[in-house]
């Protein structure tokens, strides 16, 4: 499976300025769900954790998801990202029906086009950060060097460190530069910053904006925090499994300039 249409995407000649509005609508789909729905039985009991949900993400947008605990937003997040699938309903990728696919194609899919990122950054404590990001990229077809990576996310010097030496917010984008190392088409965050304080986590959604803007990686963040509505193309709301509200952004506010 490719995971990007044509060739790579290179960096500013390419991408559209993200700071003016943007008519998403003019990026190619790269993910369509059509009436998701998980349910996931337990014994006797049977929790609707996505019900009917419709909605396309577009190349290169930065959308975030807010809604209460239990709406659904985790269980949307890992069906995108091929580690769980829906009940029903149907999700493509650039085409290809993640639905219908076999072990060996999620398999590739997850390996080469989908970044995860978790609120807990497992790391592995006996490789420094440069060996952590080097563990994805030495089995990814095209990867950025780590040092590239880590420079992206602003941790250039402070490659040789351990987890244990670095603060939860450089530990955060280590595991971010692990992420994208591989050069995913999508980047999927699930609450990153759950962990941190502000001022840590400002500079975590920095590093995701920036990469955002300068890679071209559609990337959903989801969180708790509905200031971060403001740094988005697009806003997702999501409550009982449905997706209740959505609001395009004509500007993104740079995260330093939101009001936490
Ligand atoms: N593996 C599972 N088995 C049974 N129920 C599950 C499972 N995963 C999620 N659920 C249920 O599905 C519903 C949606 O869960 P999900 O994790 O998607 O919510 P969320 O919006 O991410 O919540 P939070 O903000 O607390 O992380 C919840 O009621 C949850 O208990
Ligand atoms: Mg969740």
């Amino acid at each position: 499976m490719r995971c990007r249409m044509g060739h790579r995407v290179r960096v500013q000649e390419t991408m559209p300025d993200r700071t003016k509005p943007q008519p998403q609508q003019q990026q190619p789909l790269v993910f369509e769900a059509h009436d998701l729905r998980k349910v996931y039985r337990t014994g006797e009991v049977e929790v609707v954790a996505l019900n009917g949900v419709d909605v396309g993400f577009y190349k290169g947008e930065l959308v975030v998801l807010l809604g209460p605990s239990g709406s659904g937003k985790s269980t949307l997040l890992n069906i995108l990202g091929g580690l769980d699938l829906p009940s029903s309903g149907t999700l493509q990728y650039r085409g290809w029906d993640l639905t219908q696919a076999d072990e060996r194609v999620l398999t590739q899919f997850r390996r080469n086009c989908v970044g995860f990122v978790f609120q807990f950054y497992n790391l592995i404590p006996s490789l420094t950060a440069r060996e952590n990001v080097a563990l994805i990229t030495e089995v990814a077809p095209d990867p950025m060097k780590p040092e590239e990576a880590l420079e992206l996310v602003g941790l250039g010097a402070r490659m040789d460190h351990f987890p244990s030496q670095l603060s939860g917010g450089e530990q955060q984008r280590v595991a971010i530069a692990r992420a994208i190392a591989k050069r995913p088409e999508v980047l999927l965050c699930d609450e990153p910053t759950g962990a941190l304080d502000v001022n840590t986590g400002i500079t975590v959604l920095e590093a995701v904006e920036r990469i955002n803007r300068e890679v071209g990686t559609l990337t959903v963040i989801i969180t708790h925090n509905a200031a971060m509505a403001e740094m988005a193309d697009r806003v997702l709301h999501l409550s009982d499994g449905q997706i209740v509200k959505e609001r395009h952004n004509d500007v993104r506010q740079p995260v330093r300039d939101l009001v936490w």
